[in-house]
């Protein structure tokens, strides 16, 4: 059965490769991006992937845009929360728009996105939720209050919501990214990159966004139902709970 998967933030970075390997595994994927129209563009004349623009932080524009995704493609099996964004600052520097536009992207996000289908999802009895949170959720990180905070919210939503799920077959699971090799990256001043955050990681390098990719899918299938709650870290041995 072809099933119905949206990747928010899915025509960039990680969720690109996120949508293609859903793509791939057979599913209609709609991805949803917030700015990069040209991006985007390229990225449907490349896989022919549909996207779908608007800010995954404002609630109303997520119940029109599913609305709208529903009405093309069909009802939704598959949400991967995945839109991110980074505005890094040491604490005492940080602004209320830092603070705020972290939160409301990174964490409610998750719950503007799920609100929207999770109706239709316990009604069918089936349903898959993956959240994209960060290897920062867990252990913290410099001059990211504002961003671990919101993926350490993504984890505990996550829990919560695989237990209500569970009877209606419906499994919600995070993935834990490390360091990506994705224009996120690119913020990072060099130094910091080269003399603190690789040498943290014992693979040696950066990941790669098909490595997450991988997880999701996995996630995705229909065969994971038993799959639910989990946090799965994917960073390279940098950080193990
Ligand atoms: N760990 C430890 N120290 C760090 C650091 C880090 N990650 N990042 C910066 N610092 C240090 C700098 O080396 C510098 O120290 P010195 O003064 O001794 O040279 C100091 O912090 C900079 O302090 P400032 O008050 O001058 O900072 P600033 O206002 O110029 O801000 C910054 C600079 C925004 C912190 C910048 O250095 C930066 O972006 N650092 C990287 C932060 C980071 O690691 N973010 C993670 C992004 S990856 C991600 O988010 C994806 C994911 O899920 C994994």
């Amino acid at each position: 059965m072809s099933r119905i998967a949206i990747v928010t933030g899915g025509s960039r970075g990680i969720g690109a490769a996120i949508s293609t390997a859903l793509q791939a595994q057979g599913c209609t994927v709609a991805a949803t991006y917030a700015g990069n129209d040209e991006k985007a563009a390229a990225f449907t004349a490349e896989t022919g992937i549909k996207t779908y623009k608007w800010d995954v932080g404002d609630y109303d524009a997520c119940a029109a845009g599913i609305a709208q995704i529903e009405a093309d493609l069909g009802p939704v099996d598959i949400l991967v929360n995945n839109a991110g964004i980074t505005r890094d600052a040491p604490f005492h520097k940080m602004s209320r728009d830092q603070w705020q536009q972290v939160i409301d992207t990174n964490l409610n996000g998750l719950f503007n996105m799920t609100h929207n289908v999770w109706g239709g999802m316990r009604e069918r009895k089936f349903g898959r939720v993956i959240n994209i949170s960060s290897i920062n959720g867990q252990k913290g990180q410099f001059a990211q209050a504002n961003y671990s905070a919101a993926k350490a919210g993504d984890i505990g939503f996550t829990k919560s919501l695989a237990q209500e799920g569970a009877r209606a077959g419906i499994t919600v699971n995070a993935i834990c990214p490390g360091y990506i090799n994705t224009e996120m990256m690119s913020t990072i001043p060099d130094k910091v990159m080269n003399e603190v955050i690789l040498p943290q990681i014992p693979a040696g390098r950066l990941g790669e966004a098909e490595e997450i990719a991988r997880g999701v899918a996995f996630l995705a299938a229909d065969d994971a139902g038993f799959v639910n709650g989990s946090t799965m870290t994917i960073n390279g041995a940098q950080y193990l709970t």
